[in-house]
């Protein structure tokens, strides 16, 4: 691990159990989240993103059958933390905001008392006056006005984009290492979506941490992230710093993604591209190029799995069509 990174994920494996079998949602997923950077996890519905992003904070479903590899984090492997240590991890170094936010705010209390709730294992040494205060000062730096009332002020009162402003403040006041987002904008319209990327961005240049940022859409990664992993299936298909990536997509699949967002406004009368075909079953996972299936360019040793290679420093697509 060298030393500007903050988290080394190292051949990550995540099983579920279900009915239909043991569904194999991450393989050998392994990617390093660097001090103060703010990466992008992107790819279609069913990639694996929420489950990577749960990962991380050790809130994986009931109904995990097996979590194999490693997450390196301060000098300990979150996979091997009791239930306690993580809860506690989750407090004070990692924070999540998800995509709706009504799932993480409780409706019966005021904002000012989940405020202050969160910041209690931060910090322990605060009473509740001043804990509050410190939820107004966060409550307005992320747009809120009038914060000290609305503290007074139950969930349901405010609209998506406010409610989400509100989890940003909530992850905040933790001061977290690490601040997962898992499609924080995708309920939102684009205008407020645009507001709240754009206050992320704010925010991460004054904030000690770095954000993971997951997504379905390349045009928001390319404004907020420095570095993306893109994932198809359960694997990190291509992973580099935004310009190389996208300066040159070299995995079809980020190819694809990218000829998806063709922005309508600059190519009037085309349609939005789809990519053909559906993701691979993962309870029968294929052997070979994950990709292939759906991919133009497969040729004979798309039989074989491709390991990452090498692009640019830093860049690397899991594609045997790199030379
Ligand atoms: N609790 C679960 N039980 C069974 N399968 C799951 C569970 N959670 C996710 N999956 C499956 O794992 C794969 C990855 O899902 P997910 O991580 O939610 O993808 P994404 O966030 O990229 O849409 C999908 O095939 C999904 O159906
Ligand atoms: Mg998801």
């Amino acid at each position: 691990m060298d030393d500007t990174s903050l988290v080394e994920i190292r051949g990550l494996n995540v099983d579920f159990a279900t009915d239909n079998g043991t569904v194999h949602a991450l393989r050998d997923v392994s990617l390093s989240i660097g001090r103060h950077s703010v990466i992008g996890l992107v790819g279609e519905s069913g990639s694996g993103k929420s489950t990577l992003a749960l990962a991380l904070l050790g809130l994986l479903p009931d109904n995990t059958q097996r979590i194999s590899g490693e997450i390196a984090f301060g000098g300990k492997n979150l996979l091997a933390l009791d239930p306690g240590e993580l809860r506690r991890l989750r407090g004070t170094r990692i924070a999540m905001i998800f995509q709706d936010p009504m799932t993480a705010l409780n409706p019966v209390f005021t904002l000012g008392t989940q405020l202050v709730d969160a910041q209690r294992s931060r910090h322990p040494e605060l009473g509740r006056r001043e804990l509050l205060a410190r939820a107004a000062r966060m409550l307005a730096r992320v747009g809120i006005s009038d914060p000290e009332k609305r503290l007074w002020a139950y969930p349901h009162q405010f609209s998506g984009g406010m409610r989400q402003r509100v989890m940003i403040a909530m992850a905040l006041l933790c001061e977290p290492d690490i601040l997962i987002a898992d499609e924080p904008t995708t309920a939102l319209d684009v205008t407020i979506e645009a507001q709240i990327v754009r206050l992320l961005k704010e925010l991460h240049a004054e904030f000690h941490g770095s954000i993971v940022f997951v997504s379905h859409s390349l045009g928001l990664i390319s404004e907020i992230c420095d570095e993306v992993a893109v994932m198809y299936a359960g694997k990190i298909v291509e992973s580099g710093p935004v310009g190389s990536l996208f300066s040159r997509p070299s995995h079809p699949y980020t190819q694809a993604l990218l000829a998806c967002e063709i922005d309508p406004a600059d190519a009037p009368g085309e349609r939005l591209v789809t990519i053909p075909g559906g993701l691979p079953d993962l309870v029968n996972v294929p052997s070979g190029c994950i990709f292939a299936d759906r991919c133009p360019s497969r040729f004979a040793k798309c039989g074989e799995e491709p390991p990452p290679r090498p692009v640019a420093p830093g860049h690397a697509a899991a594609c045997w069509l790199v030379p």
